[in-house]
Protein backbone atom coordinates (compact mmCIF):
# COMPACT_ATOMS: atom_id res chain seq x y z
CA UNK A 1 0.00 0.00 0.00
CA UNK A 2 0.94 3.27 -0.75
CA UNK A 3 1.25 6.75 1.83
CA UNK A 4 1.96 9.97 0.81
CA UNK A 5 3.83 12.31 3.14
CA UNK A 6 3.49 16.15 2.77
CA UNK A 7 6.65 17.03 4.18
CA UNK A 8 9.25 15.13 5.70
CA UNK A 9 8.96 13.83 9.03
CA UNK A 10 11.43 12.72 11.42
CA UNK A 11 12.90 9.08 10.36
CA UNK A 12 11.65 6.80 12.91
CA UNK A 13 7.86 7.24 11.24
CA UNK A 14 8.75 6.80 7.95
CA UNK A 15 11.11 3.80 9.25
CA UNK A 16 8.41 2.25 10.91
CA UNK A 17 5.96 2.44 7.67
CA UNK A 18 9.34 1.11 5.66
CA UNK A 19 9.48 -1.80 7.92
CA UNK A 20 5.86 -2.90 7.23
CA UNK A 21 6.23 -2.72 3.31
CA UNK A 22 4.54 0.10 2.84
CA UNK A 23 5.80 2.25 -0.40
CA UNK A 24 6.24 6.11 0.92
CA UNK A 25 6.24 8.92 -1.00
CA UNK A 26 7.32 12.57 0.42
CA UNK A 27 6.57 15.87 -0.92
CA UNK A 28 10.16 17.41 -1.02
CA UNK A 29 9.26 20.91 -1.33
CA UNK A 30 8.48 23.44 1.00
CA UNK A 31 6.16 25.34 -0.67
CA UNK A 32 2.55 25.34 0.80
CA UNK A 33 0.51 22.36 -0.96
CA UNK A 34 -1.33 23.24 -3.80
CA UNK A 35 -5.11 21.49 -4.22
CA UNK A 36 -3.79 19.24 -7.28
CA UNK A 37 -1.14 17.76 -4.90
CA UNK A 38 -3.76 17.37 -2.06
CA UNK A 39 -5.94 15.68 -4.66
CA UNK A 40 -3.47 13.52 -6.27
CA UNK A 41 -2.79 12.32 -2.34
CA UNK A 42 -6.10 11.72 -2.27
CA UNK A 43 -6.65 9.98 -5.22
CA UNK A 44 -3.64 7.42 -5.47
CA UNK A 45 -2.67 7.00 -1.94
CA UNK A 46 -4.00 4.50 0.75
CA UNK A 47 -3.14 6.79 3.31
CA UNK A 48 -1.92 10.99 3.74
CA UNK A 49 0.31 12.02 6.53
CA UNK A 50 -0.58 15.60 6.34
CA UNK A 51 0.67 18.75 8.27
CA UNK A 52 -1.43 21.34 10.02
CA UNK A 53 -0.70 23.99 7.12
CA UNK A 54 -2.30 21.82 4.36
CA UNK A 55 -6.17 22.58 3.80
CA UNK A 56 -8.20 19.86 3.27
CA UNK A 57 -11.33 21.36 3.06
CA UNK A 58 -14.44 19.80 1.20
CA UNK A 59 -13.37 21.28 -2.15
CA UNK A 60 -10.23 18.46 -2.17
CA UNK A 61 -12.18 15.89 -0.03
CA UNK A 62 -15.01 15.65 -2.96
CA UNK A 63 -12.45 14.57 -5.32
CA UNK A 64 -10.71 11.85 -2.96
CA UNK A 65 -10.33 8.21 -4.29
CA UNK A 66 -8.59 5.56 -2.68
CA UNK A 67 -7.44 7.33 0.62
CA UNK A 68 -8.43 5.71 3.75
CA UNK A 69 -6.83 7.81 6.31
CA UNK A 70 -5.69 11.45 7.21
CA UNK A 71 -3.70 11.32 9.55
CA UNK A 72 -2.59 14.97 10.57
CA UNK A 73 1.01 15.88 11.84
CA UNK A 74 -0.66 17.76 14.71
CA UNK A 75 -3.19 17.76 17.33
CA UNK A 76 -5.06 20.92 15.71
CA UNK A 77 -7.42 19.47 13.14
CA UNK A 78 -9.11 22.75 12.01
CA UNK A 79 -7.08 22.26 8.59
CA UNK A 80 -9.02 19.75 7.55
CA UNK A 81 -13.23 19.65 7.26
CA UNK A 82 -13.63 16.36 9.44
CA UNK A 83 -17.39 15.99 8.46
CA UNK A 84 -16.12 16.00 4.73
CA UNK A 85 -13.74 12.98 5.28
CA UNK A 86 -16.66 11.48 7.33
CA UNK A 87 -18.72 11.86 4.48
CA UNK A 88 -16.11 9.95 1.85
CA UNK A 89 -15.85 7.33 4.53
CA UNK A 90 -11.94 8.51 5.08
CA UNK A 91 -10.59 8.80 9.22
CA UNK A 92 -9.41 11.55 10.93
CA UNK A 93 -6.46 11.38 13.25
CA UNK A 94 -3.96 13.94 15.21
CA UNK A 95 -1.37 13.54 17.76
CA UNK A 96 -2.55 14.89 21.01
CA UNK A 97 -0.59 13.87 24.47
CA UNK A 98 2.99 13.75 22.71
CA UNK A 99 3.07 17.19 21.98
CA UNK A 100 1.42 18.55 25.44
CA UNK A 101 5.04 19.23 27.72
CA UNK A 102 6.98 20.38 24.57
CA UNK A 103 3.75 23.05 23.25
CA UNK A 104 3.42 24.47 27.39
CA UNK A 105 7.14 24.50 28.12
CA UNK A 106 7.46 27.01 25.03
CA UNK A 107 4.25 28.88 26.00
CA UNK A 108 6.36 29.73 29.50
CA UNK A 109 9.32 30.28 27.12
CA UNK A 110 7.32 32.26 25.28
CA UNK A 111 5.77 34.46 28.03
CA UNK A 112 8.82 34.89 30.07
CA UNK A 113 10.60 36.16 26.98
CA UNK A 114 8.07 39.06 26.26
CA UNK A 115 7.62 39.87 29.34
CA UNK A 116 11.17 39.97 30.23
CA UNK A 117 12.35 41.54 27.44
CA UNK A 118 14.42 38.72 26.93
CA UNK A 119 14.96 38.91 22.86
CA UNK A 120 15.65 42.95 22.96
CA UNK A 121 17.93 42.77 25.88
CA UNK A 122 19.70 39.85 23.72
CA UNK A 123 20.00 42.03 20.91
CA UNK A 124 20.85 45.70 22.59
CA UNK A 125 23.67 43.03 24.63
CA UNK A 126 25.37 41.78 20.85
CA UNK A 127 25.03 45.64 19.67
CA UNK A 128 27.83 46.62 21.98
CA UNK A 129 25.31 49.00 23.81
CA UNK A 130 25.68 47.57 27.07
CA UNK A 131 27.52 50.79 29.04
CA UNK A 132 26.73 48.96 32.40
CA UNK A 133 24.37 47.99 35.19
CA UNK A 134 21.24 50.36 35.69
CA UNK A 135 18.63 50.62 37.27
CA UNK A 136 15.78 51.16 34.91
CA UNK A 137 17.69 49.08 32.13
CA UNK A 138 15.10 47.18 30.40
CA UNK A 139 12.80 47.21 33.17
CA UNK A 140 9.76 44.30 32.15
CA UNK A 141 6.76 42.29 34.29
CA UNK A 142 7.40 39.83 36.38
CA UNK A 143 4.84 37.17 37.59
CA UNK A 144 5.21 37.64 41.19
CA UNK A 145 2.10 38.70 42.63
CA UNK A 146 0.23 38.50 39.37
CA UNK A 147 -2.42 36.50 37.78
CA UNK A 148 -2.20 34.43 34.94
CA UNK A 149 -5.62 33.78 32.69
CA UNK A 150 -5.47 30.52 30.63
CA UNK A 151 -8.04 30.42 28.17
CA UNK A 152 -9.17 26.87 27.12
CA UNK A 153 -7.63 24.41 29.91
CA UNK A 154 -7.38 21.12 28.51
CA UNK A 155 -4.21 18.95 27.39
CA UNK A 156 -1.57 22.02 27.10
CA UNK A 157 -3.51 24.68 29.04
CA UNK A 158 -3.13 22.16 32.20
CA UNK A 159 0.42 21.14 31.27
CA UNK A 160 0.94 25.09 31.00
CA UNK A 161 -0.63 26.07 34.58
CA UNK A 162 1.69 23.05 35.78
CA UNK A 163 4.62 24.86 34.95
CA UNK A 164 3.34 28.44 35.84
CA UNK A 165 2.53 26.96 38.97
CA UNK A 166 6.28 27.33 40.16
CA UNK A 167 5.86 31.09 40.31
CA UNK A 168 4.58 33.19 42.79
CA UNK A 169 1.77 34.13 40.58
CA UNK A 170 -2.44 33.46 40.78
CA UNK A 171 -3.41 30.95 37.95
CA UNK A 172 -7.62 31.37 36.63
CA UNK A 173 -9.00 29.50 34.10
CA UNK A 174 -12.09 29.77 31.77
CA UNK A 175 -13.07 27.07 29.12
CA UNK A 176 -16.49 26.14 28.11
CA UNK A 177 -16.44 23.72 30.74
CA UNK A 178 -16.03 23.85 34.25
CA UNK A 179 -12.90 21.06 35.63
CA UNK A 180 -11.95 19.46 38.81
CA UNK A 181 -8.82 21.68 39.28
CA UNK A 182 -6.78 23.20 42.02
CA UNK A 183 -7.48 26.59 40.09
CA UNK A 184 -10.63 29.08 40.35
CA UNK A 185 -12.96 28.62 36.90
CA UNK A 186 -13.93 32.15 35.85
CA UNK A 187 -15.92 33.20 33.29
CA UNK A 188 -14.81 35.06 30.17
CA UNK A 189 -15.40 38.41 31.09
CA UNK A 190 -14.17 37.77 34.71
CA UNK A 191 -10.84 36.35 33.20
CA UNK A 192 -10.48 39.48 30.95
CA UNK A 193 -10.96 42.09 33.80
CA UNK A 194 -8.49 40.02 36.19
CA UNK A 195 -5.33 38.76 34.42
CA UNK A 196 -2.25 40.50 34.08
CA UNK A 197 -1.13 37.61 32.11
CA UNK A 198 -3.62 36.03 29.42
CA UNK A 199 -2.37 33.04 27.55
CA UNK A 200 -4.51 30.88 25.06
CA UNK A 201 -4.29 26.80 24.84
CA UNK A 202 -7.76 26.40 22.86
CA UNK A 203 -8.57 25.04 19.34
CA UNK A 204 -9.63 26.87 16.76
CA UNK A 205 -13.40 26.41 16.04
CA UNK A 206 -16.00 28.49 14.50
CA UNK A 207 -16.91 29.38 17.43
CA UNK A 208 -13.31 30.90 18.62
CA UNK A 209 -12.58 32.60 15.38
CA UNK A 210 -12.00 35.96 16.37
CA UNK A 211 -12.15 35.61 20.01
CA UNK A 212 -10.23 38.24 20.51
CA UNK A 213 -10.88 41.81 18.92
CA UNK A 214 -10.19 45.06 19.77
CA UNK A 215 -13.82 44.82 22.02
CA UNK A 216 -12.23 42.31 24.03
CA UNK A 217 -9.04 43.79 24.55
CA UNK A 218 -10.69 46.69 25.57
CA UNK A 219 -11.76 44.87 28.45
CA UNK A 220 -8.49 43.27 29.65
CA UNK A 221 -6.27 45.62 32.24
CA UNK A 222 -3.74 48.38 30.67
CA UNK A 223 -0.53 47.01 30.36
CA UNK A 224 -1.48 43.01 30.08
CA UNK A 225 0.76 40.65 28.61
CA UNK A 226 -0.65 38.38 26.23
CA UNK A 227 0.23 35.19 24.70
CA UNK A 228 -0.67 32.90 21.37
CA UNK A 229 0.42 29.58 21.21
CA UNK A 230 -2.97 28.21 20.15
CA UNK A 231 -4.32 29.46 16.69
CA UNK A 232 -3.87 32.66 14.88
CA UNK A 233 -7.16 33.35 13.84
CA UNK A 234 -8.73 33.00 17.40
CA UNK A 235 -7.48 36.30 17.33
CA UNK A 236 -7.74 39.36 14.91
CA UNK A 237 -4.36 40.31 14.17
CA UNK A 238 -5.00 44.21 13.32
CA UNK A 239 -6.71 44.79 16.42
CA UNK A 240 -3.89 43.07 18.33
CA UNK A 241 -1.40 45.55 16.65
CA UNK A 242 -3.19 48.75 17.62
CA UNK A 243 -3.46 47.13 21.25
CA UNK A 244 0.21 46.88 21.49
CA UNK A 245 0.56 50.25 19.90
CA UNK A 246 -1.41 51.81 22.92
CA UNK A 247 0.39 50.11 25.28
CA UNK A 248 -3.26 48.35 26.38
CA UNK A 249 -0.90 44.94 25.53
CA UNK A 250 2.50 46.13 27.44
CA UNK A 251 3.61 42.36 25.30
CA UNK A 252 2.68 40.09 22.94
CA UNK A 253 4.30 36.60 22.96
CA UNK A 254 2.91 34.96 19.37
CA UNK A 255 3.53 31.31 17.93
CA UNK A 256 1.14 31.44 15.61
CA UNK A 257 -0.63 34.21 13.45
CA UNK A 258 -3.80 34.72 11.41
CA UNK A 259 -2.61 34.33 8.06
CA UNK A 260 0.02 32.07 8.91
CA UNK A 261 2.91 31.95 7.55
CA UNK A 262 2.26 35.90 6.70
CA UNK A 263 3.16 38.03 9.77
CA UNK A 264 1.84 41.68 9.61
CA UNK A 265 5.08 43.75 8.91
CA UNK A 266 3.60 45.59 11.97
CA UNK A 267 4.23 43.16 14.35
CA UNK A 268 7.87 42.66 12.75
CA UNK A 269 8.79 46.36 13.51
CA UNK A 270 7.51 46.04 17.35
CA UNK A 271 10.00 46.05 20.06
CA UNK A 272 7.27 44.42 22.34
CA UNK A 273 6.18 41.24 20.98
CA UNK A 274 8.23 37.85 20.47
CA UNK A 275 7.55 36.23 17.09
CA UNK A 276 8.13 32.80 16.37
CA UNK A 277 7.67 30.60 13.64
CA UNK A 278 5.06 27.94 15.12
CA UNK A 279 7.50 25.91 16.93
CA UNK A 280 5.55 24.56 19.71
CA UNK A 281 5.79 21.23 19.36
CA UNK A 282 9.61 21.59 18.03
CA UNK A 283 11.50 19.01 20.22
CA UNK A 284 13.10 16.34 18.89
CA UNK A 285 11.28 13.65 21.23
CA UNK A 286 8.20 15.36 20.58
CA UNK A 287 8.51 15.01 16.89
CA UNK A 288 9.63 11.72 16.89
CA UNK A 289 6.54 10.30 19.36
CA UNK A 290 4.24 12.72 16.37
CA UNK A 291 5.72 10.96 13.86
CA UNK A 292 5.86 7.42 15.37
CA UNK A 293 2.08 7.78 16.41
CA UNK A 294 0.56 9.28 12.96
CA UNK A 295 2.28 6.09 11.11
CA UNK A 296 1.03 4.01 13.75
CA UNK A 297 -2.28 5.39 13.13
CA UNK A 298 -2.12 4.90 9.51
CA UNK A 299 -1.07 0.95 9.97
CA UNK A 300 -4.21 0.21 11.84
CA UNK A 301 -6.65 1.94 9.56
CA UNK A 302 -5.25 0.42 6.57
CA UNK A 303 -5.15 -2.77 8.69
CA UNK A 304 -8.93 -2.71 9.95
CA UNK A 305 -7.98 -1.49 13.45
CA UNK A 306 -9.07 1.31 15.23
CA UNK A 307 -6.04 4.26 15.63
CA UNK A 308 -5.20 5.10 18.86
CA UNK A 309 -6.11 9.18 18.69
CA UNK A 310 -9.06 9.52 15.72
CA UNK A 311 -11.05 12.53 15.63
CA UNK A 312 -14.78 12.93 16.25
P1 LIG B 1 -7.47 19.97 24.25
O1 LIG B 1 -6.91 19.01 25.27
O2 LIG B 1 -8.64 19.56 23.44
O3 LIG B 1 -7.81 21.33 25.03
C1 LIG B 1 -8.55 22.35 24.47
C2 LIG B 1 -9.27 23.13 25.56
O4 LIG B 1 -9.93 24.24 24.99
C3 LIG B 1 -10.31 22.34 26.33
O5 LIG B 1 -10.16 22.62 27.69
C4 LIG B 1 -11.65 22.90 25.82
O6 LIG B 1 -12.58 22.78 26.86
C5 LIG B 1 -11.26 24.34 25.52
N1 LIG B 1 -12.11 25.00 24.53
C6 LIG B 1 -12.57 24.53 23.36
N2 LIG B 1 -13.32 25.45 22.74
C7 LIG B 1 -13.34 26.52 23.55
C8 LIG B 1 -13.98 27.79 23.48
N3 LIG B 1 -14.72 28.14 22.43
N4 LIG B 1 -13.80 28.65 24.51
C9 LIG B 1 -13.05 28.31 25.57
N5 LIG B 1 -12.42 27.14 25.70
C10 LIG B 1 -12.58 26.25 24.70
O7 LIG B 1 -6.35 20.38 23.23
P2 LIG B 1 -4.75 20.52 23.47
O8 LIG B 1 -4.08 19.24 23.16
O9 LIG B 1 -4.52 21.15 24.78
O10 LIG B 1 -4.40 21.54 22.28
C11 LIG B 1 -4.98 22.83 22.25
C12 LIG B 1 -4.65 23.55 20.96
O11 LIG B 1 -3.31 24.01 21.00
C13 LIG B 1 -4.72 22.72 19.68
O12 LIG B 1 -6.04 22.64 19.20
C14 LIG B 1 -3.81 23.48 18.73
O13 LIG B 1 -4.56 24.41 17.98
C15 LIG B 1 -2.87 24.23 19.67
N6 LIG B 1 -1.47 23.73 19.55
C16 LIG B 1 -0.50 24.57 19.10
C17 LIG B 1 0.80 24.13 19.03
C18 LIG B 1 1.91 25.03 18.52
O14 LIG B 1 2.82 24.53 17.89
N7 LIG B 1 1.89 26.32 18.77
C19 LIG B 1 1.14 22.82 19.41
C20 LIG B 1 0.13 22.00 19.85
C21 LIG B 1 -1.18 22.47 19.92
P3 LIG B 1 -14.18 22.93 26.63
O15 LIG B 1 -14.51 21.99 25.53
O16 LIG B 1 -14.75 22.59 27.96
O17 LIG B 1 -14.39 24.36 26.28
C1 LIG C 1 0.47 22.37 16.34
O1 LIG C 1 0.17 23.52 16.19
C2 LIG C 1 -0.47 21.33 16.59
O2 LIG C 1 -1.69 21.57 16.54
O3 LIG C 1 0.00 20.21 16.82
C1 LIG D 1 21.87 42.25 40.90
O1 LIG D 1 22.69 41.69 40.22
C2 LIG D 1 21.86 42.27 42.31
O2 LIG D 1 22.80 41.76 42.94
O3 LIG D 1 20.87 42.77 42.86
Amino acid sequence: MKIYITKPIPETGIRFLKEREYEVVIRKSDTLISEDELVYGLKEFDGIISMLSDPIGANVLEKAGKCRIIANYAVGTNNIDIQAAKKRGIIVTNTPDVLTEATAELATALLLAASRRIVESDRFAREGKFRGWGPLLFLGKGLDTKTVGIVGMGRIGQAFARMISAFNAKIIYHSRTKQNLPYPFVDFETLMKKSDFISLHLPLTAESRHMFTEKEFSKMKDGVVFINTARGPIVREKDLVNALKTGKIAFAGLDVYEFEPEISDELKTMKNTVLLPHIGSATEKARNDMAILAARNVDAVLNGKPPATKVE
